[in-house]
């Protein structure tokens, strides 16, 4: 039983999947480049393909297809980066391994803080010696209303977290969660947009989801609102959010994920010209704090998502039942 590899990172995943692997009995081919067709044959013989956040569109799953490939997961949550529809039309199933989501979780509320205590300027000031005050004023949790949009496994997590600082917290789903209801109220998206002193993102991706913070949106908010996005950068529309920070009516904004960081994320592009102008202008604020799309990259996520990545190939070529897979 092989399983293809790809982007299988040296310093972290490679120990991981040669230990899972041996483990479940699985032959792995490991390859530490992306998907692409430059690289395309090493998935011959193999009718489970690993992935990272590499784009995957119909080309590719045609590719994949042709070359006897069956099942294509992801080791991630997000799975927006995948053309399911094309990879199903071609006769790959798709997977994605969700992780915890106390590492996303933990991470939000570490944005959360630096943005509304305005850490990012208070290191790079004490990183030149300057100690004055002016200008570093924070605000306190317990006087802040935070909305959470988004309260699935992540959002609900986030609640928890939060829960212990004495904030109001305002929660939007499409579905309620009972438990949710213990430590959050459920209100209308407009008025989360109304009240929130912070709003931050938990959900995925979708045709819905696309910029659903956009100029509209932005006028809604409070003035000074804090943004907070660990879940998909196109959720956010950049422009829009630059002008709202120009016009001081956003506050800061904490962002692990931006639009357009395929690509970029995850490479050393140091020596290089860039083309994503709006990263660069977000970047280039005091007030916006940038990480790139490390939210969930801790021990504990790793290990999970190397192990169960290989898990559900191995359900799906005994043919037995993959949790993993994706059905909807
Ligand atoms: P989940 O599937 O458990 O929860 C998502 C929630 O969003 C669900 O309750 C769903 O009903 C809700 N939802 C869907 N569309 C919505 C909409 N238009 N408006 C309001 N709510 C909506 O997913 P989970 O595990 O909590 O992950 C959330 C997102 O976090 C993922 O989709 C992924 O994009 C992102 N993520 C980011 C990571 C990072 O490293 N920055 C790592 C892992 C996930």
């Amino acid at each position: 039983m092989q399983v293809t590899v790809f982007s299988c990172r040296d310093f972290d995943e490679k120990d991981l999947f040669l230990s899972y692997g041996k483990e479940l009995g699985l032959d792995l081919v490991l390859c530490k480049d992306a998907p692409a067709f430059e690289n395309v044959d090493l998935v011959k013989g193999s009718r489970c393909v690993d992935i990272l956040t590499t784009k995957i569109d119909r080309d590719l799953a045609k590719a994949f297809a042709d070359r006897g490939v069956e099942y294509l997961i992801t080791r991630t949550i997000g799975y927006d980066h995948i053309d399911v529809e094309a990879c199903r039309e071609y006769g790959i199933a798709v997977g994605n391994a969700p992780y915890g989501p106390n590492g996303v979780a933990d991470y939000t509320v570490m944005l959360l803080l630096m943005s509304i205590r305005k850490v990012k300027r208070i290191i790079e000031r004490t990183n030149i010696q300057d100690y004055t005050l002016a200008g570093n004023l924070g605000r306190e949790l317990k006087d802040l209303t935070v909305g959470i949009i988004g309260t699935g496994r992540i959002g609900k997590t986030v609640i928890q977290n939060l829960s212990g600082f004495g904030c109001r917290i305002l929660a939007y789903d499409l579905y309620q969660s009972e438990d949710v209801k213990e430590k959050a109220e459920y209100v209308s998206l407009e008025e989360i947009w109304k009240e929130s002193d912070v709003i931050s993102l938990h959900m995925p991706l979708t045709e819905s989801s696309f910029h659903m913070i956009n100029q509209e949106t932005l006028l809604k908010m409070k003035p000074g609102v804090v943004l907070i996005n660990t879940a998909r950068g196109a959720l956010i529309e950049s422009e829009a959010l630059i002008q709202a920070i120009e016009q001081k009516r956003v506050g800061a904004a904490g962002l692990d994920v931006v639009e357009d960081e395929f690509g970029l994320y995850y490479y050393d592009r140091k020596s290089d010209v860039l083309t994503n102008r709006e990263l660069s202008i977000l970047r280039s604020f005091p007030n916006v704090t940038v990480t790139h799309h490390m939210a969930f990259y801790t021990d504990n996520c790793v290990r999970t998502v190397v192990e169960d990545s290989l898990r559900s190939c191995k359900c799906f070529m005994e043919g037995k039942e993959n949790p993993w897979e994706i059905t909807t």
